[in-house]
């Protein structure tokens, strides 16, 4: 084994987005409405309102008859739709080679079930990897991503029902083959293990209308075993149909540290982290693991099963684990936890030895290269760091937006990613969260920033939607220029 010095000469480096927070046109072309186009913009009181992502079936149902008391944010996006063009003339300026993006379901099957797939839908992303593939930049696709038609929803409760699976499939075979030969790198679902959070965004799952509604573990386990099983059959399709293409898991990675070297909080951890693994545990090694059968044991979980799901999930596992990482947590045993802090998904004990974001996040760039040690060691499979970045305000001063900030947060990562790579990690890309500023998923904020695009509206909407360069976005071209070693 020969010990690298820095970032290989192919890498992969660029930016992420999703859908629902950048295209807008909610309802142009024939697209059909989302689960994202009905969450309404709420003013946040705390910095961790953002953690539960949820919709009643009481509120659904109001927002379905009546969408005109409430602003939402995702309906409108910043009009990628219509201006996708500028805006990938602009990553191409920064010198991407990938650009990672999301396919909205609904623009594609507007009901989830209809007989034929909406053709003005298929041809909006034709045209994006046109333009695309007129600047040499790689498309990363996430086949959805914290979306799914409400249809579907109000149908059979989304991912609770094991119909969604067909429904995702067929999906997925219209996308594989038109987009065959366009895309190489493709991700099934975004962050997996949200569905402990917020079953609703993560897979059209309203808790108060599930028939395990007494066991709200049953009813995310449940879910989760219909998207590992739709994961792993949408992989058999991608090799049935383009074998040269690339498909793997994403998750939304929790690296944990114990709060103390006390045992319970070091076991603490270690149960916290076989948690988070074990997504990559089903897709890439292909079978749920030992540790979890006790945990749903004691949590009353019982999954129902069909005759061939091990096999379905034996023998279609993933190329590579995608994942985001944007902080690190604290495990601990005592009942009480002590300070509590804001973060993704899930907030955390304070860890003392961390900054914090504007949205009171801990910043944590050698947590990274513990998580890509940790994860590479474990699984053995190239790893795509498909989602970090900084979410702040920033301030347009004499058309300029000055975020050193950012600057400061994105390079403490990128050298830690070097390190690992140092270490003997095989890590193949770098796609930074928001490479555009977009509408925040966990609190439909546009002030929360994360691009180095800015673009001009406010949270309720308001603005010209005019881009501006912001200083991390002269930065972060000459970062890919130098392959990262202009830092
Ligand atoms: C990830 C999601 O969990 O975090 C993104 O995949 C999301 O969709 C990102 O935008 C940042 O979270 P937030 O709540 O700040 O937008």
């Amino acid at each position: 084994f020969k010990v690298k010095n820095g970032f290989p000469e192919n890498f992969l480096w660029g930016g992420a987005t999703a859908a629902s927070q950048v295209e807008g046109a909610y309802d142009v072309d024939g697209k059909g409405l989302s689960t994202s186009d009905m969450v309404p913009y709420k003013p946040m009181e705390h910095s961790n309102d953002n953690m539960k992502i949820e919709v009643t079936s009481e509120q659904l149902k109001a927002y379905l008859e009546d969408d005109s008391k409430e602003y939402f944010p995702k309906r409108k996006g910043v009009d990628f739709y219509h201006r996708y063009k500028e805006d990938i003339a602009l990553f191409a300026e920064m010198g991407f080679k990938v650009y990672r993006l999301s396919i909205a379901w609904p623009r594609i099957f507007p009901n989830g079930d209809d007989k034929e797939p909406n053709e003005a839908g298929l041809a909006f992303y034709d045209k994006v990897f046109d333009e695309l593939e007129k600047y040499g930049i790689e498309p990363f696709v996430t086949m959805t991503h914290y979306e799914m038609p409400i249809n579907l929803v109000l149908k059979y409760n989304g991912f609770e029902s094991r119909q969604a699976i067909d429904d995702y499939l067929r999906f997925a075979k219209v996308i594989f083959k038109r987009y065959k030969g366009r895309v190489k790198y493709w991700a099934p679902f975004n962050e997996l293990n949200m569905m402990l959070t917020s079953p609703y965004t993560c897979g059209g799952v309203i808790s108060d209308v599930s028939k395990y509604k007494d066991n709200e573990y049953q009813i995310k386990y449940q879910a989760t075993h219909h998207q590992l099983i739709a994961s792993a059959l949408a992989t058999k399709l991608c090799r049935e149909i383009m074998p040269d293409a690339k498909i793997g898991c994403m998750i939304a990675r929790l690296e944990t540290y114990a709060a103390t070297s006390k045992p319970e909080d070091q076991l603490q951890a270690l149960l916290d982290e076989q948690l988070n693994v074990f997504y990559p545990e089903v897709l890439i090694n292909g079978k749920y693991p030992n540790y979890i059968w006790r945990y749903f044991k004691e949590k009353g979980i019982n999954i129902e099963m069909e005759p061939g799901d091990e096999e379905i999930l034996r023998e279609n596992t993933g190329d590579f684990i995608a994942f985001s990482y944007y902080m690190t947590y604290m495990a601990t045993a005592n009942p009480e936890p002590g300070v509590q802090v804001s973060g993704n998904l899930v907030g955390t004990s304070q860890n003392p030895h961390l900054e914090l974001t504007d949205w009171d996040w801990p910043i944590d760039p050698i947590g990274l290269r513990i998580t890509l040690n940790r994860l590479y060691d474990r699984f053995k499979v190239p790893l795509f760091i498909v989602e970090n970045g900084l979410g702040a305000h920033d301030k347009v001063e004499d058309g300029k937006v000055h975020d050193p900030y950012r600057i400061d947060y994105l390079r403490r990562h990128i050298e830690q990613m070097k390190e690992a790579i140092i270490d003997g990690v095989d890590l193949i890309g770098y796609t930074t969260w928001g490479c555009i500023d977009l509408v925040s998923c966990g609190t439909s904020q546009m002030s929360k920033r994360y691009g180095f695009i800015y673009v001009d509206q406010d949270d309720h909407g308001n603005g010209t939607l005019e881009r501006i360069r912001k200083d991390s976005f002269y930065w972060y071209k000459k970062v890919i220029q130098s392959n990262g070693e202009d830092l």
